[in-house]
């Protein structure tokens, strides 16, 4: 990860069009996905950012071939070395863990470490592992490292998920692609990236019904052929732009995105006064003078309101009319921006997982620094509402999910320099 500094001349208006990159969070599990086909898989509106980088790594390490064109990665997986992921890839970002349910439905074996990632509180991977078990792997977890081999033969299970977990979802969907026999997951995470997933795995041969649903069934199949795929489009950077245009009362037009996957998220820029209009060349939100607060935000899984845009959101609210509440049900430390929306002068008091956001008029410039990705996103958001020049450090945690922020926001008519 490099180090930069966001320079924001806050306080303008935004205004054009711009394209809202693939989602990062279906790009990852795609590209681990990948293992599963020998052979080359094109991938269409693939984002460039620090955790995909991490992700080819990874491919790149255990023996892969990986190329980039533009927006699309290619990547051949024909020929596979080495079958463990050392730890400083592993560190490089929490979704790591989704190469386990890869490497182990490809290769019946891998070793590798405990992910890293954001810091979000604790963010366990228990259900990976007993799941996977229940599917016939032996997993030892000695001194930090994972060492996992399918013991007989890796088989469908029932299985079903105390909370419905994305990336446990995605792992056993995985795993499962390639297993002998049925696998049913009950209470699965229904999130448009688990629908994208089985989408490409379905293009390669799998067989997953249920994919956006709290019941997926997958029957296993003995091999699976590379696919052409191009990735759902991000709806947490959409929402994050929508934050953007509504803080400083902007009329921006998002092309390419897929308004059904927001329909959580609308309401709540409707409620403050924005107005969205769905058009066929995209999606525009024009934002009023000032915003009424949106009330009550409760983070919730898919179809609820994403726990990831709950931070862009919240620097939305923090300057409009009113008091809004956000409860952030999903995990349970993910505050750590709202210190730092204090010093842009936002009122804001955090009580566990409620925060309590009084709106102010306007926020001021301020140096701040960011400490995870989506508060990174806030920070950005809150500069750009802010009046005069702030200072936004730990850009890095903001390029793992955001493709050249500042140009797109640049094009919008932001003043954002990156150093
Ligand atoms: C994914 C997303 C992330 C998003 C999150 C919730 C990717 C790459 N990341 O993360 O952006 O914020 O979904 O929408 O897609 N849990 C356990 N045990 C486990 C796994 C999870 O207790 O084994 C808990 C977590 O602590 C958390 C909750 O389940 O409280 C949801 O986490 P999960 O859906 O797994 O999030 P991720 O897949 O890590």
């Amino acid at each position: 990860m490099g180090v930069s500094v966001f320079v924001v001349d806050g306080g303008r208006r935004l205004s054009g069009e711009v394209k809202v990159q693939g989602s990062k969070n279906s790009a990852l599990p795609i590209l681990a996905a990948t293992l599963l086909c020998r052979g080359e898989s094109v991938l269409h509106n693939c984002p460039r950012l620090s955790d995909v980088e991490a992700s080819l790594a990874i491919l790149r390490y255990i023996g892969c071939t990986a190329r980039r064109e533009g927006d699309t990665v290619i990547v051949d997986t024909g020929s596979v070395t080495r079958f463990e992921i050392p730890p400083e890839l592993m560190h490089r970002m929490r979704s790591s863990i989704i190469f386990l349910g890869a490497m182990i439905a490809r290769f019946d074996r891998v070793r590798m470490t405990f992910p890293g990632g954001c810091e979000l509180g604790p963010r366990p991977i228990d259900l990976h592992l007993s799941a996977l078990r229940e599917m016939g792997v032996e997993i030892g977890e000695e001194h930090g490292e994972l060492d996992c081999r399918v013991r007989d033969m890796l088989h469908g299970a029932n299985i079903s998920l105390p909370v419905p977990s994305v990336g446990a979802t995605e792992n056993i969907m995985i795993a499962a692609a390639l297993a002998t026999g049925t696998t049913v997951i009950s209470n699965a995470a229904r999130e448009p990236e688990i629908v994208d997933l089985a989408d490409y795995l379905n293009a390669c041969g799998a067989e997953i019904h249920g994919a956006g649903e709290s019941t997926v069934v997958i029957d296993g199949v003995e091999s699976l052929s590379p696919a052409v795929h191009t990735m759902i489009p991000d709806r947490i950077v959409a929402a994050t732009l929508m934050s953007a245009a509504a803080a400083t009362g902007s009329d921006i037009l998002m092309r390419g995105i897929i308004p059904s996957h927001l329909r959580s998220v609308f309401p709540v820029f409707r409620n403050s006064g924005c107005e969205i209009t769905v058009k066929r060349e995209g999606v525009r939100i024009t934002a009023p003078y000032r915003l009424q607060s949106p009330k009550l935000i409760r983070t919730m899984p898919y179809p609820g309101f994403p726990t990831d845009a709950q931070a862009p959101v919240m620097s939305m609210a923090a300057v409009a009319d009113g008091m809004t509440v956000f409860v952030e049900n999903i995990f349970t430390s993910r505050y750590s921006h709202v210190s730092e929306l204090c010093r842009f002068g936002a009122d804001i008091r955090v009580e566990g997982k409620v925060a309590v956001v009084d709106g102010v008029k306007r926020l001021l410039s301020a140096n701040v620094r960011a400490q995870d990705l989506r508060g990174a996103a806030a920070l950005v958001v809150a500069a750009l509402c802010a009046v005069g020049k702030s200072e936004i450090s730990g850009i890095e945690y903001l390029e793992r999910g955001y493709e050249d922020f500042e140009l797109a926001l640049s094009s919008l008519g932001a003043d954002v320099k990156k150093i």
